[in-house]
């Protein structure tokens, strides 16, 4: 999808698709919308005057002017007060999905002043190709009878000349983080069979050569150099080899990196505690984690931003065999603490501990790891927040920041010591899980136990990494979650 700034009257934009976003009218036809009302022959005047459409959130009326675009979308803000970061992404979503329906190449988004409330300009220029990145995306490459209507090519804002500067900025923010979210999506969706640890392993490679960062892999031998043992036995069940991926972009000299850590589980069956038969075939995303880490270094790539960030992604399948780990086997971590194995489903708290011990060598500024690796932070949270914990309160006010800045809300959940009892074990330093209660603390709390010498927070996406439910501004399935919200923070961390 290319997207591009333009200098155009609405009436002579020559789209398949013009998207108007307009905040709820009072019966008056938007002052920037006259030139357009014009050209449709008075067309949103009479739909106004109808009261079919009034500018509702999500709400949404197509009309044909004679010349000009091919086709004119309304998409419904809500309340002028509504018109936030939000609602302008989720706008161009619903607009982007309407254009792949009706299978036009070229989708116009009218930028005017009135139509995107108090955002400023360099917001939505980002805002509308992120959004219309995120409404377009489709995935067909297995689909071998069903090639669809084809993908929309090319994203046009049309603005007034005094904002084009402004919305030229910040629509390169937004096309670089389509891009990785786009390939965070592709990777989550696709099934384990194809994408294994190696797959990501290969990824990782063709990113660093693309963009020109070091990519280091890590197989199962190297693996066993470092003294993995908890990644190791999460592997030992497989036929495939787990990998250790580590990218490294500098773009600020010497400077300690933000350094991110993904769950790269490419399917869990459970293992030895296996999972019920229904609805296993989803567990192919618990490498969502990973995803947005490649996503990232996908925006890093194009976006060149003066930090340095260091990506690490164990990844491995969890599956039964007869050289699978049993519940009760006890292993020992990198960081040199020993791991009661109570149940092997509970197997991301595993692979991340690894990755938290190998990161200590970048000194990093601060650690955030994300892994799809509860299912009780879905009772928690539902869908709509990823779980935040960690040991550094300013670290968690950041990050929940930029997650509400970015769309991808977080809400914190507390490591208070009393959890830390949960995981108590008799024969080793800690078990792998708490049982029932607070499971998505005691999870972190695992994790923290592995935790040494550095600011660090945990989100949890297993809520939020995949959604079930139609919306008319995001398909089922993937999400590309942490994409957005690491993006903003690398960025917010580099100065802009
Ligand atoms: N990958 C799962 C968590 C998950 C659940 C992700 C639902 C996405 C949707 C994780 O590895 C897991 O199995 N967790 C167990 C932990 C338990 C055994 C302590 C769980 O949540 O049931
Ligand atoms: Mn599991
Ligand atoms: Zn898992």
């Amino acid at each position: 999808m290319k997207s591009s700034v333009k200098v155009v009257p609405l009436e002579r934009a020559k789209v398949g698709l013009l998207a108007v976003t307009v905040s709820k009218l009072n019966g008056k036809v938007p002052h920037a919308l006259l030139g357009l009302d014009a050209a449709l022959e008075g067309g949103i005047e009479r739909l106004i005057a109808s009261g079919d459409f009034k500018g509702g959130r999500d709400e949404v009326a197509v009309l044909y002017p004679p010349h000009g675009a091919q086709r004119v979308v309304l998409v419904g803000l809500g309340e002028p007060a509504d018109a936030t970061r939000d609602a302008l992404r989720r706008a161009a979503s619903i607009a982007a999905r309407k254009a792949v329906g009706f299978g036009v190449e070229t989708l116009g988004f009218a930028v005017a002043h009135e139509t995107h409330g108090h955002v400023p300009p360099e917001a939505v220029g980002q805002l509308l190709i992120e959004g219309a990145g995120q409404g377009a995306w489709e995935f067909r490459q297995l689909k071998a009878t069903d090639p669809g209507k084809g993908p929309l090519k090319a994203v046009e804002l049309i603005v007034a000349r005094e904002e084009s500067a402004a919305v030229e900025r910040g629509r390169k923010i937004g096309a670089a983080i389509a891009v990785g979210q786009k390939l965070a999506r592709n990777l989550q969706m696709l099934p384990g069979n194809v994408c294994t640890p190696s797959y990501l392993g290969q990824v990782a490679r063709e990113l660093g050569r693309a963009y020109r960062f070091k990519v280091t892999v890590l197989n199962k031998a190297q693996i066993e150099k470092q003294e993995m043992y908890a990644l190791l036995a999460v592997a030992q069940g497989s036929v495939e080899e787990p990998r250790f991926i580590i990218l490294e972009y500098k773009g600020a000299g010497r400077a300690a990196p933000i350094c991110f850590v993904g769950k790269g589980v490419t399917f869990d069956s459970g293992g030895i505690s296996i999972k019920p038969a229904q609805s296993m075939e989803e567990m192919k995303y618990d490498m969502s984690g990973a995803a947005a880490v490649l996503g990232l270094f996908e925006v890093l790539g194009q976006l060149k931003p003066k930090v340095n960030v260091v990506g690490v992604v164990p990844t491995t399948e969890n599956l039964p065999s007869g050289s699978a780990i049993k519940p009760g086997d006890v292993v020992r971590g990198q960081l040199g603490k020993t791991i009661e194995i109570v149940n092997t489903d509970a197997e991301g708290r595993l692979i991340l501990v690894d990755a938290l011990s190998y990161v200590r060598r970048f000194k990093p500024a601060c650690v955030i790891d994300a892994a799809t690796l509860t299912g009780a932070i879905v009772i928690a949270l539902g869908n709509y927040a990823t779980g935040l914990m960690g040991n550094d309160d300013a670290l968690l006010s950041e990050v929940q920041r930029a997650g509400d800045t970015a769309g991808e809300p977080c809400w914190p959940l507390p490591l208070w010591d009393e959890y830390r009892e949960q995981i108590k074990s008799d024969i080793a330093d800690v078990k792998n899980t708490g049982g029932r209660p607070a499971g998505s603390i005691t999870a972190g709390w695992f994790l923290r136990e592995f935790v040494d010498g550095f600011p660090w927070a945990h989100l949890d996406i297993a809520g939020t990494a995949w959604t079930d439910a139609e919306r008319p501004y995001l398909v089922r399935g993937p999400t590309g979650v942490g994409v957005r919200l690491f993006s903003e923070l690398v960025l917010a961390r580099a100065g802009g």
